[in-house]
């Protein structure tokens, strides 16, 4: 038996600058889809795959973060009082939900510089990593559906999708080989290579790691051990990259929906479909969607 995955790494110090000027003072972590934040898709996620430390890297500017997973007094006082028993229960669940630990990383320094920042939190164990602004739709979470690849052959695990050669560049891209699993081949793979963000005539496929990970703890030796890659950045591919050459890296092409909710187009998707979906708002909403001339 492998050790199970009991830890969640949420690099969350990111600048967002592509969602600027929503940004210049609020973290993108704290973006509403709907009416909940992006952060807290994710860590819901984890909890929906039997992880319930999570670890949450911050920078400067981020103190809403810790907020919105703290308890608010002041808010269920009034709520009780009011007699909003219904509300009064969704604050308190946010509290409730999470054992959770923060870490500043000083300097936005990459997601590879990032994650080591956690390192001292997971200690030698496995771990997950989650990039919040990957909001993921699916059956069963994207995470646990990792998890389980972890599980069985005891080594790191990305998640990957398909991605138009036109966009591949915004990405890292993986060159693997199909594994049978349980007679399936098209969904697992064993991954002999990585670049990040290539020119889309030098992607080795068309295989694009998202934003979760599996990861053995000798990622943070790697992390350590490599310059930084590019945008002078520590990048955590450039570091997977480097575990390859003693620890085999799985890539699993996971069953659900991803948005990037950290671009503007992303999250204008992501925020129609998960309208559409709610019990309370997708029948109004709809009929509003087909009342605009488009
Ligand atoms: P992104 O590549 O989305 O970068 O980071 P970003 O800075 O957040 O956003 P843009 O591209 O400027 O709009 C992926 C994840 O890694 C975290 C981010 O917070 C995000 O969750 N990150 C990135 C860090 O925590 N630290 C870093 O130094 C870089």
């Amino acid at each position: 038996m492998y050790p199970k995955v009991r830890k969640a790494v949420f690099p969350a110090a990111g600048l967002g600058t592509r969602f600027l000027p929503a940004t210049k003072a609020q973290p993108k972590e704290m973006l509403p889809l709907v009416d909940k934040p992006l952060i807290q898709y994710g860590v819901e996620e984890a909890i929906q795959s039997s992880i319930q430390n999570i670890i949450i890297v911050t920078g400067r500017g981020k103190s809403s973060i810790e907020d919105h997973f703290d308890v608010n007094f002041e808010m269920e006082h009034l709520l009780e009082s009011k007699k909003k028993g219904d509300l009064l229960k969704l604050v308190r669940d946010i509290s409730d939900m999470i054992d959770v630990c923060y870490v500043r990383q000083k300097e936005a320094l990459g997601l590879g510089h990032a994650v080591l920042r956690a390192s001292e939190l997971v200690g030698r164990e496995p771990f997950a990593v989650v990039l919040s602004d990957d909001v993921i739709d699916a059956e069963i979470p994207c995470l646990r559906q990792l998890v389980d690849i972890h599980e069985f052959f005891g080594a790191s695990v990305v998640a990957l999708m398909e991605v138009p050669a036109d966009q591949i560049s915004a990405y890292g891209v993986v060159d693997a080989e199909p594994v049978d699993h349980h007679g399936a081949r098209d969904r697992l793979f064993r991954i002999r290579n990585m670049v990040e963000k290539p020119k889309p005539s030098e992607a080795p496929s068309n295989l694009a790691i998202i934003g979760r990970y599996i990861l053995v703890p000798e990622i943070f030796d790697s992390i350590n051990a490599i310059p930084p890659g590019a945008g002078g950045e520590i990048q955590l591919t450039d570091a997977l990259k480097h575990l390859l050459r003693n620890r085999p890296v799985y890539g699993y092409k996971f069953e659900g929906k991803r948005y990037d909710a950290g671009d503007k187009l992303g999250f204008l998707k992501a925020t129609v479909e998960f309208a559409l979906r709610r019990a309370d708002l997708g029948g109004p909403f709809r009929e509003y969607l087909k009342s605009l001339s488009l």
